[in-house]
């Protein structure tokens, strides 16, 4: 048995509306067995399809605000470059430690005191997202049966590792922060995925020494990271790609107003809040050039939220040259 307010909960959370009738209300409560249950017949429903497809539907491009270009220094010595990995591990530690679920996807359905009552809802977001890189592998022609070895850079909690392990032979799953991490490999046993292997990355030069692969997969990651440590991050990850092997990842690419200066950067203190920055798209492509990447598809995205100031995009690219 369930309760009256778990229904309303189940209305309000997944078909985002009020119940029809009280009739209705004690209908469910007495026939449906377990809120788990409710939430199933709920996400299978045509109402819940329906809503969730129109939510992907391709919208055309949204104005976005006529601003200057931003000003990005991309180049960072050694030293600052570490520098600047450290600042991100610090907040992504924390973030892990505090609020893992949340920190991946800021809805207060993830906050820890809440995630029990939506584990599911979480983790079946991971699914639709994958679904959407099938569509776009298909627009491109690529067979993923072709893809064997997959990397997948920033796995949080596992929310698309789980399914990119479903579909690929091999997952390497790296990310920044431990707690994350173990989460994540505590998602992929419960979910008896042998086939990953879940990575810590201590370092911003460790991505340089990875076995070579054949798709590379990142979202909502690389914007947590200052231009210069995405340069860095995106020129060893498409250096390990093997010829004809694919990356589909997605970046911020303007916001009005961002700039990022290396020396004015390193001398703010945050060690606990999650930070987003922009990479202008001129250096991106000038960046998968010279990794000898060809762009398949190149598409604005809704990862950071509509914005009429900033601009997301969503980039699939292969290997060409070695
Ligand atoms: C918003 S979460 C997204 C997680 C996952 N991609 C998803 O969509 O469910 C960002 C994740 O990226 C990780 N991360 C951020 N910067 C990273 C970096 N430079 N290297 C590896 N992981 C990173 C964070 O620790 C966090 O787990």
């Amino acid at each position: 048995m369930i309760s009256r307010d778990d229904v309303i909960w189940a209305y309000r959370m997944l078909l985002g509306r009020e119940p029809e009738s009280e009739a209705v209300l004690a209908h469910y409560a007495t026939e449906v067995p377990s809120l788990q249950a409710l939430r199933e017949l709920f996400i299978n429903s045509p109402e819940f399809q329906t809503s969730a497809a129109m939510a992907l539907a391709p919208r055309p491009l949204r104005p976005v605000f006529i601003g200057p270009a931003m000003q990005v220094e991309l180049l960072a010595p050694p030293d600052k470059l570490a520098l600047l990995f450290a600042k991100v591990s610090a907040q992504w530690h924390h973030l892990g430690e505090t609020e893992p679920h949340w920190s991946v996807l800021t809805n207060e359905s993830y906050f820890q005191q809440n995630f029990h009552m939506n584990r599911e809802a979480f983790y079946a977001s991971g699914e639709t997202e994958l679904k959407l890189f099938d569509a776009t592998l298909a627009r491109a022609g690529i067979d993923a049966n072709t893809l064997a070895r997959c990397v997948e850079l920033g796995c949080g909690v596992g929310r698309a590792t789980g399914p990119l392990a479903r579909r690929f032979a091999q997952v390497v799953a790296l990310d920044i922060s431990a707690a994350h991490l173990q989460v994540a490999q505590d998602h992929v046993q419960a979910e008896a995925l042998a086939n990953v292997v879940c990575q810590h990355v201590a370092a911003v030069d460790e991505l340089a020494g990875l076995p070579l692969y054949d798709l590379m997969y990142s979202r909502i990651v690389l914007q947590h990271n200052p231009p210069p440590v995405i340069a860095r991050l995106l020129q060893d990850l498409l250096a390990r790609l093997r010829p004809g092997g694919v990356a589909y990842f997605q970046l911020p690419t303007y916001k009005a107003g961002y700039r990022f200066t290396l020396d004015a950067y390193l001398q703010q203190q945050n060690e606990t809040h999650m930070e987003m920055h922009y990479f202008p798209q001129p250096a991106l492509f000038a960046l998968l050039q010279q990794s000898g990447c060809k762009v398949l598809e190149f598409r604005e995205d809704d990862a950071i939220g509509l914005s009429v100031t900033a601009v997301s995009n969503t980039v699939l690219v292969q290997k060409v040259a070695g």
